[in-house]
């Protein structure tokens, strides 16, 4: 299944040798580390995160690493650079701060850019690429892997800042699930690493959103001794905005008031249906046992059962009621 691992290899080694340029140009550019200072980030913290620079050059990359036509294939293959129409070749990176991004097992698998200047897209991403699959990467798990073992639980955060800034504050055990939605495959990803997970996404509506989507995921992964917390921060703030506002003592007390992941999915259908009318209350019932059919766990099954029995004013059945629909 997939292709051979030293047909991937030199894909890996590529983005090596693109980072160790990209964090030789940060070096060199003052501009970008200007803009990193403005945004609070040390200098230890660019080395621990391997931050880079991507010059303005459209053949930065090409003119450093593309001598040979096979130098140039791997550069396209690595999702380093693309190709126009007039088949001229171009860095996907241009005049951004880079991120690498490297897998569980520490390899290199990608790249996130940040432009400086309000440039859209704020962050362009790598690809999907043999090596690079968003759905199944965490960002900052190499770095997190020590401060997960050690404290047992970690921190789900939106973006690649807020997972730096963390870090720099000593809550080391974030990670971000940047550019996509939190999906399955990351959720036992970092699951595996830690029973104890906490969602914390920013105090917008997207935010909003994702927490949403995040625990119609819960159920099949809430196995005995998993706790799924989500935390919402205050409207207008994310992690990284926080920390640098209010220090990471505030932020230590937001996390004690996370909520577990099935309380929020159950108050956010009582705010969509307005269970003090019979027909609404029908429609709150179908969807709250259909999320708890999904539970895995018998115990946790019937305390939200019963939650659920008793906020509808109904007697709790002897046996768990049948499987109804599933939310669309
Ligand atoms: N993101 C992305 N593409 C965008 C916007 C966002 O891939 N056009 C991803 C990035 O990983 C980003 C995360 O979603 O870090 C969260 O987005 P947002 O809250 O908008 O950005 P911040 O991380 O807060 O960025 P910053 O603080 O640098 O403005
Ligand atoms: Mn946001
Ligand atoms: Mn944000
Ligand atoms: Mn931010
Ligand atoms: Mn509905």
């Amino acid at each position: 299944k997939g292709p051979a691992v030293d047909t991937l290899k030199p894909l890996h080694q590529e983005l090596e040798r693109a980072v160790a340029l990209y964090r030789q140009a940060l070096r060199d550019n003052a501009e970008a580390r200007n803009y990193l200072q403005t945004r609070g980030v040390l200098a230890a913290a660019i080395e621990r995160f391997e931050l880079g620079f991507a010059p303005a050059a459209a053949q930065f990359l090409t003119r450093n690493l593309g001598k040979s036509g096979e130098d140039r294939r791997l550069l396209a293959a690595a999702g380093l650079v693309s190709t126009r129409d007039d088949g001229t070749v171009y860095d996907r990176f241009r005049e951004r701060v880079i991120f690498p991004i490297r897998d569980g097992r520490g390899r290199l698998v990608g790249l996130g850019g940040r432009s400086m200047d309000g440039r859209e897209p704020k962050y362009l991403n790598s690809p999907e690429t043999p090596i690079y699959h968003k759905s199944r990467v965490l960002y900052g798990l190499h770095q997190a892997r020590e401060g997960i073992r050690r404290t047992g639980k970690a921190l789900l955060v939106e973006g690649y800042l807020d997972v730096i800034t963390l870090h720099q504050a000593g809550i080391d055990n974030a990670v971000a699930a940047s550019g996509t939605a939190l999906g399955n495959e990351q959720l036992e990803l970092i699951f595996r690493a830690a029973p104890e997970i906490v969602l914390c996404f920013d105090g917008d509506s997207a935010g909003e959103q994702a927490a949403w989507r995040a625990v119609n995921l819960a159920p099949e992964h809430l196995r005995q001794g998993r706790l799924l917390r989500v935390l919402f921060l205050p409207q207008g703030e994310d992690p990284d905005s926080l920390v640098r506002g209010q220090g990471s003592a505030a932020f230590h007390a937001l996390l004690a008031t996370a909520r577990p992941a099935l309380d929020v999915y159950l108050e956010g259908l009582q705010k969509r249906h307005n269970i003090v009318v019979e027909d609404e209350k029908a429609v709150f019932l179908h969807h709250a046992r259909a999320l708890l059919q999904r539970l895995a766990d018998p115990i946790l099954k019937e305390l939200y059962e019963q939650r659920v029995a008793t906020l509808c004013g109904l007697r709790m059945a002897r046996h768990p009621s049948p499987p109804l629909h599933q939310e669309p």
